[in-house]
């Protein structure tokens, strides 16, 4: 039997039978499609909280219980045992790749490494003091130029090579838009380089002097970039899926995504998570600061803590958290944000006000700790995020391509302005 909810109007009398679908995992879903036919009547969910916006097999996050799988494997396997260019293949192809195509994915990222010169020229017309993320969205729109006319998104191996291109030309943008404001000339790729240990690369290295990043800092890295790659339908993802379905060039959505994750709710908590804790300075200040963010009238809000869909510990704040322990161990750092942020998170999760609301450190609350302990400046973090990110922003983009439901998004909205009226000759207002 197909089970369906009716939807009863109990003005009119007047019933939808909406079917349920229901996915491998997680809630099943009402499809209200009907709604409008049958009804008259639109579904209203501001900030999307329980619609589904598309079919995914991509990953998979249950937040009540604090699970994330990417294509069915845990968060905590990959960041465990894999590699975030191995992740990248996962989320794009949707399996684990033998040893020959790894190799070959490898291969093909690297030879697609270099960007078009005049992209390097660029840069320059933004000002000295830009903010990163504004000039990685810019850039980034900016190499949909130049394939503009090459690129035929509905051809699979197409959207292939477009994968690949943007995979690979993320960390030269990235480093760019580091370089740019520190006045250091632009480094090309290096093929003998791993891709994390290219970007860092491009990133830190003098024209003076030989670069070779320390080990734990380059595992460090990848790590975060793995818990970083997907997660879902966040915002920035649902903007890319937004404007694929327009079938703008693949770019300019990655471009969207970049934009949308800068805000300080998405992507942009990881700057703003450090700028907090280094205001806080002491931990015997945390008392103040959590009061704050407890009062309803104060708009401060403890940066890092709290989830949209995680009622539990996010899963990733949990692997970044020992990550950034054993990674200040390791490399003998002193890093005094780290004991505000746990004295933070354990006096927090102590209080009945998160506890009452599920409110849980996330990615960002520890991430940023680890980029400030390999000197990666605070306005730099959400690049960072951007670069991993592409690789989810890619692969939900090429899903979204081949959907058998693709059509352009457009939601509708429940209309509270005037209703209509005559237009009056300025003289007469
Ligand atoms: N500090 C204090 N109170 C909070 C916080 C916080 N960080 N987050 C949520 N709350 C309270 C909120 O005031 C509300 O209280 P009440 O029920 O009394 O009105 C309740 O918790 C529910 O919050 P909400 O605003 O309805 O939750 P949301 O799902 O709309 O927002 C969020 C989720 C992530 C935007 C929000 O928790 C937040 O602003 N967190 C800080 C920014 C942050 O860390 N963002 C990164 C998110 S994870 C990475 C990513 O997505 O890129």
């Amino acid at each position: 039997m197909t089970r369906t909810v009716t939807i009863t109007d109990n003005m009119t009398g007047k019933q939808v039978e909406c079917p349920v679908l229901e996915g491998t995992c997680g809630p099943p879903v009402i499809n209200t499609k009907s709604l409008y036919k049958e009804l008259g009547m639109f579904t209203f969910d501001p900030g999307f909280v329980t619609t589904a916006s598309c079919r995914s097999a991509v990953t998979y996050l249950d937040g009540e219980k604090g699970v994330l799988l990417h294509r069915g494997y845990p968060i905590e396997q990959l960041a465990e045992q894999s590699t975030f260019l191995e992740v990248v293949y996962l989320l794009i192809h949707g399996e684990l790749p033998t040893r020959k195509q790894m190799d070959e994915w490898a291969h093909a990222i690297k030879m697609h490494m270099m960007t078009h010169e005049h992209i390097s020229r660029f840069y320059s017309a933004y000002r000295y003091d830009a903010h990163p993320m504004s000039i990685m969205a810019g850039v980034a729109n900016a190499i949909a130029s130049y394939y503009h006319d090459r690129t035929d998104i509905w051809d699979p191996d197409n959207r292939l090579i477009t994968a690949r291109r943007i995979i690979a030309k993320m960390p030269n943008v990235a480093s760019k838009c580091y370089r740019y404001a520190s006045g250091l000339p632009f480094v090309y790729p290096d093929n003998a380089r791993s891709y994390v240990e290219n970007f860092m690369y491009m990133t830190f290295s003098w024209p003076t002097e030989e670069y070779t990043p320390s080990a734990a800092a380059v595992r460090a890295l990848d790590l975060l970039f793995i818990l970083h790659a997907d997660h879902e339908q966040n915002a920035s993802t649902s903007t890319v899926r937004l404007a694929g379905s327009s079938e703008a060039n693949p770019f300019a959505c990655i471009a969207a995504g970049i934009t949308t994750l800068w805000g300080k709710s998405h992507g942009g908590a990881n700057e703003a998570v450090v700028r907090m804790l280094e205001e806080i300075g002491s931990t015997s200040n945390i008392p103040k600061y959590v009061a704050r963010a407890k009062d309803r009238k104060d708009p401060f809000r403890l940066m890092g803590f709290g989830h949209r869909v995680y009622k539990n510990y996010d899963p990733r704040a949990k692997i970044i958290r020992k990550a950034c322990h054993d990674l200040l161990e390791e490399e003998k750092l002193n890093q005094p944000l780290f004991e505000i942020a746990m004295e933070l998170e354990r006096i927090a999760l102590e209080d009945e006000y998160f506890i009452k609301r599920k409110l849980y450190p996330n990615v960002d609350f520890y991430s940023g700790l680890i980029y400030q302990a390999l000197r990666i400046p605070t306005s730099m973090f959400t690049v960072m995020f951007a670069l991993a990110r592409s690789a989810g922003w890619v692969a939900q983009w090429m899903e979204l391509m081949k959907d058998r439901d693709f059509r352009i998004g457009r939601p509708r909205q429940l209309y509270i302005g005037r209703q209509t009226r005559d237009y009056v000759p300025i003289e007469e207002r």
